[in-house]
């Protein structure tokens, strides 16, 4: 790609140290969110988004719009949105995931009718927003597989849209190569959490895949609002979603210590069968034994307190109040609003009224002040959480 002169440069350091962090994040999600807004900020563009391929079509994987982040209350809950494209030449996204060739288009209203692709505006007709310049770059690994495309749009200079140059095309071509890599092994992770998971509902069959999906999105939404408004750094939001996510995704994997007569028990559990129920708790934490990691630690925390109880009338230890650790505060109520407006073997969903009115009324009892504000402020995301992860 030919140099242009730029105010922008290259700059090898920053890149390399780019890179290196994208080898230390664990979850795809906090992956996706931190190339993006890598990529975002280096253009000061206004939105974009990752698209990921699963067989022969893109799904829809991340997003981030400024303009509408403030235009809209809980944005957030876009992310969770899921739409596919099918890899062929007709749109924008799939003609790059299908050439492997990067498209840098000045206007997308004025593409010439000699290429094969278009431009869907039903997005910016649904969300009132104006895409303009939009540069598209595979995302490929070193094995020549695309494992995906990210989208930038509307890079700005001095606050008024531009197109974008061959310093960003270079920029983030380097970001999309060394990203890939990245992302095949973040899903790989996701993948081995999955399958510990699906061990764990060998034994437990309340414990899906889709429910712990849900619970680890839920969980860092959650957090998010408490963090922000608490003031924490972005650096350190970050790092707590990339491992809660994934801890919170475990809290119940203790349970493939526990017996089938007592998980699968039809009736409800004596005192003595409640009393080894309650031992998953301990086990789960045991499971990560060694601390270390971050995330081993967290996932130790989250496994041993999911179930205490603010007033301190939970178990395994009773703790009360400030002694349960905020992420155990936190996946305690992702759990417990899952499964209630969730629909399991053994009983319908609650409505969702009801539901909402127990986490309120739970309030200071069972459930954190902070944690139930938060989640009132975030609910809408929630729910849209749920959409993104069905049961099945
Ligand atoms: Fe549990
Ligand atoms: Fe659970």
């Amino acid at each position: 790609m030919p140099y242009n002169k730029s105010p922008e440069c290259l700059d090898l350091e920053n890149l390399l140290g780019i890179t290196e962090e994208l080898n230390h994040i664990k979850d795809i999600d906090s992956l996706l969110d931190h190339i993006l807004h890598n990529a975002r900020q280096f253009c000061k563009a206004e939105a974009g988004s990752i698209f990921l391929r699963e067989k022969d079509h893109l799904v829809f994987s991340y997003v981030q719009n400024d303009v509408l982040v403030k235009r809209e209350k809980n944005y957030n809950k876009r992310i969770y949105d899921k739409f596919t494209i099918p890899i062929n030449r007709e749109s924008i996204a799939g003609y790059v995931a299908d050439t492997g060739k990067p498209l840098k288009i000045d206007d997308v209203y004025a593409i010439d009718s000699s290429v094969p692709y278009s431009f869907n505006g039903s997005f910016d007709e649904m969300s009132n927003y104006k895409t303009v310049s939009m540069l598209t770059i595979p995302l490929i690994t070193s094995r020549d597989n695309i494992t995906g495309v990210i989208q930038i749009i509307n890079p700005k200079l001095e606050n008024n849209v531009t197109v974008f140059t061959d310093i960003h095309c270079q920029y983030v071509t380097f970001l999309a190569n060394n990203a890939s890599v990245a992302i095949e092994r973040a899903q790989m992770t996701r993948e081995i959490i999955l399958r510990m998971i699906r061990m764990a509902e060998l034994r437990d069959p309340k414990e899906t895949g889709a429910h712990v999906n849900r619970v680890g999105a839920y969980s860092i939404e959650i957090y998010d609002r408490i963090a922000q408004k608490r003031g924490e750094s972005a650096e350190t939001i970050r790092r707590t979603k990339d491992h809660l996510r994934i801890a919170a995704m475990l809290h119940d994997v203790g349970k493939v210590a526990i017996s089938d007569t007592i998980l699968k028990k039809p009736a409800r559990l004596n005192e003595e069968e409640f009393k080894i129920m309650q031992t998953h708790c301990v086990s789960g934490a045991d499971l990560f034994e060694g601390n270390v990691s971050d995330l081993d630690k967290l996932s130790t925390q989250i496994a041993l307190t999911h179930h205490e109880k603010y007033d301190g009338s939970g178990y395994p230890n009773g703790l009360e109040g400030k002694l349960i650790p905020l992420p155990g505060k936190i996946v305690a109520l992702a759990d417990v609003y899952d499964a209630l407006i969730s629909k399991r073997v053994y009983k319908e969903e609650w409505p969702e009224e009801e539901v909402l009115n127990h986490i309120k009324s739970e309030s200071g009892k069972h459930f954190d002040p902070e944690v139930v504000e938060a989640f009132f402020d975030v609910h809408d995301i929630l729910k849209a959480v749920g959409k993104r992860y069905p049961d099945k």
